[in-house]
């Protein structure tokens, strides 16, 4: 097992194209690390690079400690997972499993062991006689894992290994990889654009936006601090709400009301003019529902309901609003990034199960200050950005590196 350090690491392809841009990431020793973010991002070409499936153009690739840029693949002593595990048709599991150990003419009785060891390790062991073609989708994986684990690999790298499963099986194959991976304990990057899997996978994170590294923390720190409004919108579902937003001494205003924010979050964004609010839809709540010693604060405000989606535990609100131009320009931008999924000029409000709120109500809604967010609709940055628990925010020039490429990018799209 071994560390990964990427620094600055640049990926031109032919055309000239920066799929990765000046990336630097530490993966330590027996870290799962999760590269994610929306298609065509540059996970994939990252990824390669760390196994040496492609060219480096600039930047030092480091693999315990060694520098690997000009190491061929079978000497770098990867296990790359692909999403189709290309098992041996003909072979049974336990020989599909043997394979790279029978390649490099290891003894039968070594072969023995290692196999069933990995298969006690994966549950294989009333498969071993199978052939792959009558397993489950489950089991074959494991199966490629399998294979992994006997090359006694330096680290196990996955390119969106559950994409072709269903949600069910992807479910619980996630949970299965999670597990495998803290008790082998091996140096693993998983590549994914499904934000669920990056937040229940990862001991950390790195969320990439055309090439470029956006932020790189533990999934609590991105969901409780994202650096920009893209990393706010990515990461959460249902997304983060986005609303224009004017700060006004310790109350910032909002298209429903005003609301008093806590004086030290709010310092950093006095006198910005037009900002952007980021709330989460799980701290708003029906004011009724609420302990009334959280409502004192001047936190509440009355909003027209529009649908209501009640699904048991819990209901969805959604109240309409109007964003000035400004502010509906930043939002479309930000809707394109993320490979757009909803629309955003709608509040929608997480509500408990217990709440009588429906459909045409105007209802008294608490909205938890503590955790908005202010973002400057200029930079997208986080004005309340609390820094020391937002992990690696490689800053504003990266983001301005973001903005030119783009430019580029729609330039040569025309
Ligand atoms: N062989 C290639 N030649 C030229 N450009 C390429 C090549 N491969 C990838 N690209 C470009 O590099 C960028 C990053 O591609 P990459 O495959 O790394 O994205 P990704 O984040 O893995 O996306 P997805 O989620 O769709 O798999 C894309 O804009 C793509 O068009
Ligand atoms: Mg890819």
């Amino acid at each position: 097992m071994a560390a990964i350090e990427m620094k600055n690491i640049v990926k031109r392809y032919g055309d000239g194209f920066p799929a990765v841009n000046d990336i630097s990431i530490d993966v330590a020793d027996g870290e799962f690390l999760i590269l994610v973010g929306p298609s065509g991002c540059g996970k994939s070409t990252l990824l390669r690079m760390i196994v040496g499936l492609e060219d480096i153009t600039d930047g030092d690739m480091m693999i315990g400690g060694k520098r690997v840029n000009d190491l061929a693949p079978r000497d770098r002593n990867l296990a790359m997972v692909f999403q189709n595990y290309a098992l041996y048709p003909h072979l049974t599991v336990y020989e599909n499993i043997a394979f790279p150990l029978r390649l490099a003419g290891a003894s039968d009785s070594e072969v023995d062991e290692k196999v069933r060891e990995a298969s006690k390790t994966l549950d294989l062991d009333e498969h071993l006689d199978r052939k792959p073609g009558n397993l489950s989708g489950g089991q074959r994986q494991r199966v490629a894992m399998g294979r992994a684990i006997v090359r006694e690999a330096e680290a196990f790298l996955f390119d969106e290994p559950l994409s072709n499963l269903d949600a069910k099986l992807r479910g619980q194959m996630r949970t299965e990889i999670s597990r495998l991976q803290k008790r082998l304990g091996i140096t693993t990057v998983y590549v994914t654009h499904d934000q669920t899997e990056a937040m229940t996978l990862g001991d950390r994170v790195a969320v990439l936006k055309r090439g470029i590294l956006q932020q790189l923390a533990s999934p609590r720190e991105l969901y409780e601090n994202p650096a920009n409004l893209f990393v706010a919108g990515f990461i959460g579902s249902p997304p983060m709400n986005f609303v224009p937003a004017k700060v006004d001494g310790d109350y910032v205003e909002l298209p429903f009301g005003k609301v008093r924010m806590p004086s030290d979050k709010i310092a950093t964004a006095q006198g910005k003019g037009l900002l952007i609010a980021g709330i989460r839809p799980e701290h708003f709540e029906d004011a009724s529902v609420v302990d009334s010693d959280k409502l004192t604060d001047e936190t509440t405000f009355d909003a027209q309901v529009d649908v209501v989606e009640w699904l048991g535990n819990e209901a969805y609100a959604y109240v309409p609003f109007e964003a000035p131009p400004e502010v509906q320009e930043q939002l479309t931008q930000l809707e394109k990034d993320l490979d757009g999924e909803s629309m955003r000029t709608q509040l929608v409000i997480s509500l408990d199960g217990a709440s009588r709120i429906s459909e045409g109500d105007t209802a008294t809604i608490w909205v938890d200050a503590r955790k908005i967010h202010l973002f400057d609709p200029a930079t997208g940055d986080n004005l309340t950005l609390d820094a020391e628990h937002a992990g690696i925010v490689p800053g504003a020039e990266a983001a301005a590196r973001a903005e030119e490429v783009g430019k580029e990018q729609d330039a040569v799209q025309s």
